[in-house]
């Protein structure tokens, strides 16, 4: 069912390098597409690093690092996505670039080719409806870190048509991923309840009732969480974050889902998580050194 050989992935920052990953460790050609030279470098080094770890912890073997680095191509010219058979969406989330890119993926790609948007709050109708091949489109938001979490929650536009849908679903199970089916609603299915808790969890901390890293601690240690709260929010970024909010607040009217003050703030004085050094938590090289 999945005939897919080439993937085409385009913007190559927190989602689309974790994406990308999965394509080339999955035994895909993978094109990643970006404007932005530089990070396509930088994307290049983290997929290498974060794959020289992997044979470190036994997960791959003795040289399949390089073995898989060979099917990583960084571009700058989207045109060199022609031969893929499935292209892989993870710019800003912004309307307008999103319709501008595939657009353009719809003059230079084969009829088959199957289009998927990584978007977290956009419609998938929306955006398939300015594509060009709106029964050849799907929802596919992967988790973050993506080179880590095996969920990805599919999602069809209203005019996918049933052929594009199952094609998808194979090409997801092919790529190692766990796919679950949601419908094309802000927060699909874990943003939904993820969400509105993040944000009673900040609330906690405006109000002062506890520091990050206890409330991190707490819930890592009774809950069982690979992650505390604050360190996933960090990960995602208040920029993120804010949107999150917006879409869901639009939509569902939940007073937990609309954005804490909190968030503006930190995004006003540059705090956006691990992007920017500094969240909820400090980190020096990419790794928590303190509160
Ligand atoms: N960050 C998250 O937690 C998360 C999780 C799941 C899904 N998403 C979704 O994934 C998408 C990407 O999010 P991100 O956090 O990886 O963004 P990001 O800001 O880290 O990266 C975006 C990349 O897109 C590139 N880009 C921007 N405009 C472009 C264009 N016109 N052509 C080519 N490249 C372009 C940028 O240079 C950048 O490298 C969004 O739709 C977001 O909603 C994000």
């Amino acid at each position: 069912m999945n005939h897919t050989q080439t993937v085409g992935v385009v913007g190559c920052g927190t989602m689309g390098t974790g994406i990308a990953i999965v394509a080339a460790r999955a035994g895909f050609k993978t094109r990643i597409y970006d404007l932005n030279a530089g990070n396509l470098e930088l994307a290049r080094k983290q997929a290498a690093a974060f794959l020289k770890k992997s044979v470190e912890r036994g997960k791959l073997a003795e040289g399949e690092d390089a073995q898989i680095m060979a099917q990583f191509m960084t571009t700058t010219d989207i045109s060199e996505l022609a031969d893929c058979d499935f292209v892989i969406e993870a710019v800003f989330e912004d309307l307008k670039v999103k319709h501008t890119i595939f657009k353009q993926l719809n003059d230079v790609c084969a009829d088959h080719t199957i289009f998927a948007s990584n978007t977290s709050t956009i419609s998938i109708t929306e955006i398939a409806g300015g594509s060009g091949r709106a029964d050849r489109f799907v929802g596919m938001h992967f988790c973050l870190p993506a080179q880590m979490m095996k969920l990805v929650e599919m999602s069809p536009g209203m005019n996918t048509s049933e052929e594009t849908f199952a094609r998808a679903w194979a090409f997801s199970e092919a790529l190692g991923q766990r796919p679950v089916c949601t419908r094309d609603t802000p927060g699909f299915i874990l943003n939904y309840f993820l969400v509105p808790w993040h944000n009673d969890v900040i609330n906690m901390i405006d109000q002062g009732v506890a520091e990050p890293a206890d409330i991190d601690l707490a819930v890592k240690t009774a809950l069982g969480y690979p992650l505390g709260p604050l360190e996933l929010l960090d990960m995602v970024g208040m920029d993120t974050q804010l949107l999150l909010c917006e879409a869901l607040h639009g939509v569902t009217n939940e007073p937990r889902a609309a954005c804490p003050p909190l968030v503006k703030r930190m995004i006003g004085a540059g705090r956006l998580g691990r992007k920017s050094g500094r969240g909820f938590h400090r980190y020096d090289n990419n790794k928590i050194f303190g509160a």
